[in-house]
């Protein structure tokens, strides 16, 4: 049995706004995220962590036949609100999938996959390889900087941002959710982070605490998450883009 935590419990600081109901195409994007996991064949029950003060809005966004088991109130980070969801998820479930409200262009397919992957090793995500050119960059006193006298930027504190060093961008892949774990294996790593009071920012941080290998799922469609009021243009136009194409 899978279960899936979507996790909405967010404060939406960098957009400005509540983006959890924000429409895209006419339609929340809280929406297009549980839509995607109801129409999954393998997901068996779905808990949404949300604000307390948004509960009741969730409720209403729910088919009348639903994979919804529960509707929980979450935490002030991240990954109070997983654990929210953790506490919910049926004794009998033998895996759980963590995945953001705020990535809305997931599609069946890519949980189907993630699933698989996990079912096989015991962890997996979903990962983005990295496109651009990294770098290492850091603050340097305008002084330092050869560049200084010519740069404007930021010349009130000081310091200008200035190329350190290069990033071998061929092994690095940006996290993604889903990310699928064995529930027995999720809960004892973040049992393990609660210990040691380590601040997580996604589930695969907490898992390789306890020395687990974790699968990577490359991901090569859009599945980015809203976070500034410019994703919402590009959400809006994948969306649109695949509701015209036959079902995928
Ligand atoms: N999230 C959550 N509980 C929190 C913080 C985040 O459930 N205390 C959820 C968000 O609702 C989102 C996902 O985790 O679906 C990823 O977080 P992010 O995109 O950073 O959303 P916010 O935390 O709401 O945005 P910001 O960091 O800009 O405040
Ligand atoms: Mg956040």
């Amino acid at each position: 049995m899978l279960s899936a935590i979507i996790v909405a419990a967010g404060s939406s600081e960098r957009m400005g706004f509540d983006k959890v109901f924000a429409p895209i195409a006419g339609k929340p994007m809280l929406a297009y995220t549980i839509d995607a996991f109801e129409r999954t064949p393998c997901v068996d029950e779905i808990i949404l962590v949300g604000r307390s003060d948004s509960l009741p809005e969730f409720q209403k966004l729910l088919p009348a036949k639903t994979k919804v088991s529960n509707i929980v109130p979450g935490g002030a980070e991240r990954h109070d609100s997983v654990r929210a969801g953790l506490e919910k998820v049926n004794r009998s479930s033998e895996f759980v999938a963590v995945h953001d409200a705020a990535r809305p262009m997931i599609t069946p397919e890519k949980i189907e996959l993630v699933f698989e992957a996990s079912r096989e090793h015991g962890a997996a995500t979903l990962a983005e390889p990295i496109t651009d050119t990294l770098k290492r960059a850091d603050l340097v006193a305008v002084a330092d900087s050869a560049k200084a006298a010519v740069d404007p930027f930021d010349s009130r504190s000081g310091q200008v941002l200035a190329v350190t060093a290069s990033v071998d961008r061929r092994a690095l892949y940006a996290m993604q959710t889903p990310q699928i774990f064995k529930r027995d294996l999720l809960e004892s790593a973040y049992r393990r982070a609660a210990g040691k009071k380590i601040a997580l920012t996604d589930e695969v941080s907490a898992v390789e605490l306890v020395g687990h290998k974790i699968m990577l799922v490359p991901n090569q469609d859009f599945n980015f998450k809203i976070t500034y009021p410019r994703d919402f243009l590009l959400a809006e136009f994948v969306l649109k883009q695949r509701s015209s194409m036959p079902s995928r």
